[in-house]
């Protein structure tokens, strides 16, 4: 039978909701939300209408759940994953457009390397790029190579942990919504690849002089000071430390584990990466709370060949466990959305 005579019924048939071991349930929502396909489909053409006609309900599955895992589907190079993500009709957000401090390889237009950082180093949780004004609604994820060892990409559901929280934490809760966060960054002159934050500042801005970096950063309402060997700090504005993603529903929409555990390089000390938007110091221990309570409810996402995942990024956070052997996992970021901070 030809890839196109494949009649949607059929390849409806093929695609289940399951379960598996270590999914989070909560409430009504379980967590990954996964979709496993059982047959082998000829290819990715197959499964776009399908793609197509659940378009809109995979959407809200993934944000109600925080984030949807996509296994058997025919998902056999990044371009099949392309077109697997672009029959999600969302406005791709490109890599250089954003304000990562991340070094990436662009595979196809919409789709990068996750993240060029050594194989030893943790990346820990964070909602992308929510240290900065501008971040992706979306962030979805491929699978094409699991390492030999480690690489899990573990998530946290950030609504779960925010309510954790603010019972055990609620004065510094308290003052991370009253005073927000801001971010202190030193960027490089030149990418460099040894660091899990060693975006050069000419590629984070887009820019090629001092000058026009200095332009796009009093854009963005940044503060900095240029340091030697060509390397800029960059401090954010306030920016919100938790977000309200529908009536009710708050969760801890920031960078603040990364920032203060993962920041860290000849450049960057993580003591100074984060502070409230007052420019006063967190409460060390609620911030250890955090990253193990993030820890206690985290899913890992064990890869397999031919994964995909979507996450809501202001619904879940992701993280990346180290690993031996070579790990090949794609992103790509959809729907800028711009945040910045009110004092209430
Ligand atoms: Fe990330």
């Amino acid at each position: 039978m030809s890839i196109a005579a494949l009649p949607l019924d059929e390849v409806e048939s093929m695609i289940s909701s399951v379960r598996i071991d270590g999914q989070k349930e909560y409430g009504e929502t379980v967590f990954p939300y996964i979709y496993a396909c059982d047959a082998k489909l000829p290819g990715v053409d197959a499964v776009v209408p399908w793609v197509d006609k659940h378009r809109e309900r995979l959407l809200e599955q993934a944000a109600a759940h925080g984030a949807i895992l996509f296994r058997g589907f025919p998902l056999a190079s990044v371009e099949a994953y392309d077109t697997f993500i672009s029959a999600l009709e969302l406005p791709n957000f490109p890599y250089e457009k954003s304000l990562s401090n991340a070094v990436r390889i662009n595979a196809t237009e919409r789709v990068f390397s996750a993240n060029e950082a050594p194989s030893e180093v943790d990346i820990f949780f964070h909602h992308e790029m929510a240290q900065t004004p501008l971040y992706p609604r979306w962030i979805m994820f491929y699978c094409s190579q699991p390492a030999v060892k480690g690489g899990a990409s573990p998530l946290c559901r950030s609504d779960i942990l925010y309510e954790m929280l603010k019972e055990k934490c609620p004065q510094f809760i308290a003052d991370c919504e009253r005073k927000g966060l801001q971010y202190t960054n030193v960027m490089p002159g030149l990418d460099d690849a040894a660091s899990g934050i060693g975006r050069s500042w000419q590629s984070t801005l887009g820019v090629n002089t001092r000058e026009a970096a200095e332009a796009r950063l009093r854009e963005l309402n940044y503060s900095w000071e240029w340091l030697d060997d060509d390397c800029l700090k960059a401090v954010t504005p306030a920016l919100p430390a938790v977000m309200e993603v529908s009536a009710g529903r708050k969760t801890f929409f920031n960078q603040l584990i990364a920032a203060f555990s993962g920041w860290k390089d000849s450049r960057n000390d993580p003591a100074e990466a984060v502070r409230h938007g007052d420019g006063s110091a967190l409460d060390v221990e609620s911030v250890q709370q955090s990253i193990q309570l993030a820890e206690e409810i985290a899913f890992d996402c064990e890869w397999q060949t031919g994964d995909a995942v979507i996450v809501d990024n202001t619904v879940a956070m992701h993280a990346r466990r180290p690993f031996e052997g070579t790990r090949k996992v794609f992103a790509s970021l959809a729907s800028m959305q711009g945040q910045s901070f009110e004092v209430s």
